[in-house]
């Protein structure tokens, strides 16, 4: 709708009218004329940017203005500048940018007074404050040395991480080195120099990932995910003669499927200490003391027979429950779920060192006759999963900040 008034001699409307604002068209490009049509509209922006009291107003008079298609800046842009003569072209331009730069303006403005009312009533800030802050936010000051600072959060370690780092420090404590080893390993690491010859049923339990495309290879050479991280107790070898201690954590891989105590991929720490004249006793004192050491002074050990191709003897170490305190029972009604009502919690395999063993590393001065020495191996998940009363290992790759948060 045009404003039949607005240039001909009859009345403008004035200010307070009802009658909205309509963008005139231009005949007279004197510069007067265009003060003048630039002043009116200017008030007219102002008067109903002030008048906006919600969101839904807002969006209205943005639209009004700011369309791209029939907004009052685009009626101007082709009414005004499009439409001026060539020499007026230049004031005319410059005058439309301003009146570009003072509708922006009044639009943030208005998006100030209404994120102010609405954040304040919400948050309990003081306008001010919220004002302050969104001005920060959309840049209208650059620096505003009174607000308070952006707080970074502290990352803390993954439990994980912080367990497996908890068990390698225990045996650092006893004098132990930390050695590392390939995540990708040859069969040969992973299997056969472990006592676990070709087509040996042992390898049943530690199914894994094979590389594709080795068939050309020798089968010690081919390569796998390795499934524990007893190879870096021949790599261990290979590299130090005897005497050795030293503990590995790592990550390794199993054909598991994974569901509240499985996954395919998780965490092992895995010790060897070989000397002259180790014992079983040995074994047994260090960890015994390292199960003390992580788990408090009074939960008791014992070793119970067990299988592996790499160690003999071998055994699976339990401690007593350290939640019911070994009886099975956490009231006269209540059985100890945690121990499976058993009193007891297995927790490692260990053994002494197979000579076998020490065959494929002879070269280096390991000599079954002359040394002996034992290993042992532990799941990390499982540890901090007891350590924490942790119910279901997939928490700790779920990447939920709610779980992780618990640790900070
Ligand atoms: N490597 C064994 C496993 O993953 C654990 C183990 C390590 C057993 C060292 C004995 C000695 O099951």
């Amino acid at each position: 709708m045009q404003c039949a008034g607005w240039h001909g001699n009859q009345s403008k409307p004035q200010r307070g009218d009802s009658m909205p604002y309509t963008v005139p068209k231009l005949e007279d490009f004197s510069a007067d004329a265009l003060q003048e049509a630039a002043a009116e509209l200017t008030s007219a922006c102002a008067q109903e940017a002030s008048a906006v009291r919600n969101q839904a107003e807002l969006k209205a008079f943005r639209d009004r203005w700011m369309a791209r298609k029939n907004g009052i800046l685009t009626q101007v842009n082709d009414g005004w500048l499009k439409a001026a003569p060539k020499d007026a072209k230049r004031d005319v331009g410059a005058l439309v940018n301003g009146i570009k730069g003072m509708v922006e303006g009044q639009l943030n403005v208005a998006t100030i007074q209404i994120l102010t009312r609405e954040n304040s009533l919400s948050s309990g800030m003081h306008p001010d404050e919220v004002a302050a802050l969104i001005r920060k936010r959309t840049h209208q000051d650059e620096i505003d040395v009174t607000l308070p600072g952006i707080r970074r959060s502290v990352g803390v370690e993954h439990p994980v991480i912080r367990t497996m780092n908890e068990i390698v420090n225990v045996f650092k404590r006893m004098g132990y080195s930390v050695g590392e080893g390939p995540e990708i390993e040859t069969d040969y690491y992973n299997f056969e120099s472990l006592n676990f010859p070709p087509n040996h049923p042992a390898r049943d339990t530690q199914d894994t990932i094979f590389i594709a495309g080795q068939e050309s290879k020798a089968q010690r050479d081919r390569l796998l995910l390795r499934t524990h991280t007893s190879p870096v107790q021949i790599r261990t070898m290979e590299k130090q003669p005897p005497p050795v201690r030293v503990v590995i954590p790592g990550k390794v891989h199993r054909n598991d499927a994974a569901d509240a105590s499985h996954s395919p991929i998780f965490h092992q720490v895995e010790g060897l200490a070989v000397d002259t004249n180790i014992t079983f006793c040995d074994l047994k004192g260090t960890l015994d003391h390292a199960m003390k050491s992580l788990f408090g002074s009074s939960v008791k050990t014992r070793f119970y027979p067990s299988f592996f191709p790499f160690t003999e003897p071998s055994a699976d170490v339990q401690i007593s429950c350290f939640k019911c305190g070994g009886t099975g029972r956490i009231s006269a009604s209540e059985g100890c779920r945690l121990c499976k009502y058993s009193g007891w919690i297995e927790l490692l395999g260990c053994g002494m060192v197979d000579p076998n063993v020490y065959k494929f590393v002879g070269k280096n001065g390991y000599d079954g006759k002359k040394v002996s020495g034992f290993a042992f191996g532990m799941g990390v998940e499982r540890i901090a999963m007891l350590k924490y009363g942790i119910d279901d290992i997939q928490l700790f790759y779920s990447g939920d900040v709610r779980f992780l948060e618990q640790f900070a």
